[in-house]
């Protein structure tokens, strides 16, 4: 922002030299007032998240402690699943959101694109409706993209639902091509993130249907969080689209019109230039029963739901309020914790504060970092030097257990994500 608003300084000094025209002025107001708008947008759009976060967590953890007090035959055990599908489906709103805000941290790997795609054309085809056919165009010889696969995932997923919500019940053709292209500068300029990127090759990624349409109204607003024209839908799947290509360095650029269709193509730097580090799901091995944790925790409902989930899994639990609890707890007991689940973000001392302090107090201590941001960032926020694991709100019970009890064996974070 500060620097558009430099450049309208400059743009406004120009202007009374009558060395700008009135047309470019307002182009470049418009650019401003675009880009404030989004910058507050993600501002509201991570908080929001943040907060459902620890809500989620709270409901999550009691339906699980609840379904696992019910026995089998209980009529009530549909109720209660019907509260986890609900929190899961919130839940993955708020990821929408946090890809909009670009607060999901990228987790890049050596993406084969036209093998993703076709995953996918073979997992989406057969949920579409009968009538909407899905043809894939994805040459041999495409080059792999330094990519992060679920969030790239996410943006085709979103690009081809909404291309299927075009169509509707009548015939109609979803177009997916992947390819190269020469993007000269006048392609680059419409796009509606990262307008500015340099000419040259990129992957283009193209979603094109033969369904409704857009008008230029609709068009302009496509993108803005919770903006939908459709009845009972949330209005983020763009919105996701758009903070995760942003955060992948890359263009959007849409053309549709009335009554034909539209296309969405997605520019992506063929060599996107990614720290790399692979993640893969912790796995599972023997489990020794119990073991100590300390759970470090403002928020009071998530405190106590950790605590009866924890239990039924067999450790033996005591939880903190704030870090200056924590130390206390883990100064007077002679017996030590096994493992430490502590929280980010709590008033008093933060959670990086209570790590050093912890780990003056036992240099051996071993720590599972919780919160709603992705890893990258919060071990950013950290300012401490990074914990044995980290797991982010929310997370199903069952996860939390798993990862607890990998940490407690002593395996080092590296082979657990590595697979
Ligand atoms: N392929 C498409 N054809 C026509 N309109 C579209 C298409 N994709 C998106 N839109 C418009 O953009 C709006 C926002 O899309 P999105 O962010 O995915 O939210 P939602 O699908 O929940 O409405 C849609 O409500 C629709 O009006
Ligand atoms: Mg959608």
């Amino acid at each position: 922002v500060a620097e558009l608003e430099a450049e309208l300084d400059l743009a406004r000094g120009e202007a009374d030299a009558a060395r700008r025209t009135e047309a470019e002025r307002r182009s470049l107001e418009e650019r401003l007032r675009l880009t404030q708008k989004q910058e507050s947008l993600a501002v509201l759009a991570s908080g929001i998240a943040h907060d459902f976060n620890n809500l989620l967590m709270g409901m999550l953890g009691n339906a699980n402690v609840v379904l696992r007090q019910l026995p089998d035959s209980s009529p009530l055990r549909y109720r209660v699943q019907s509260i986890e599908t609900a929190a899961l489906r919130a839940s993955e709103l708020t990821r929408q959101l946090r890809a909009y805000s670009g607060g999901e941290a990228l987790v890049p790997s050596d993406v084969p694109v036209a093998e993703l795609l076709g995953d996918m054309g073979a997992l989406l085809g057969s949920l579409l409706p009968h009538g909407v056919e899905l043809v894939l165009d994805t040459p041999s010889g495409l080059p792999s993209l330094c990519v992060d696969a679920t969030q790239l995932r996410q943006v085709i997923m979103n690009l081809i639902v909404n291309a299927a919500e075009a169509i509707g019940d009548r015939p109609g053709r979803i177009h997916v091509r992947a390819r190269f292209v020469e993007a000269n500068r006048e392609l680059l300029s419409r796009a509606v993130v990262n307008h500015d990127l340099p000419p040259g090759s990129y992957v283009s990624i193209e979603v094109e249907d033969s369904g409704q349409g857009m008008s230029p109204e609709v068009l302009a607003r496509i993108f803005d969080p919770f903006y939908s024209t459709k009845r009972a839908s949330r209005g983020l799947g763009l919105a996701a689209v758009l903070g995760i290509v942003r955060g992948h360095g890359g263009a959007i650029i849409v053309t549709s019109q009335v009554g034909r269709g539209s296309r969405f193509q997605v520019l992506l730097p063929p060599s996107a230039q990614l720290p790399v580090h692979s993640q893969a799901p912790a796995e599972s091995g023997p489990t020794p029963s119990g073991g100590r944790v300390l759970i470090v925790e403002d928020e009071e409902g998530v405190r106590s739901t950790l605590r009866v989930s924890l239990e039924y899994s067999g450790f033996y639990v005591q939880t903190a309020r704030h870090g200056r609890e924590a130390l206390r707890l883990f100064a007077e007991r002679d017996a030590r914790f096994d493992v430490v689940l502590l929280d980010l973000t709590m008033p008093g001392l933060s959670g990086g504060e209570t790590l050093t302090e912890l780990r003056r107090l036992d240099p051996k201590v071993r720590v599972v970092l919780t919160s709603g941001f992705g890893r990258e960032e919060s071990l950013e926020r950290l300012g401490a030097p990074p914990p044995e694991d980290f797991i982010q709100k929310p997370y199903p019970p069952a996860e939390l257990v798993k990862k607890l009890r990998a940490v407690m064996r002593g395996e080092p974070e590296a082979d657990r994500r590595a697979g």
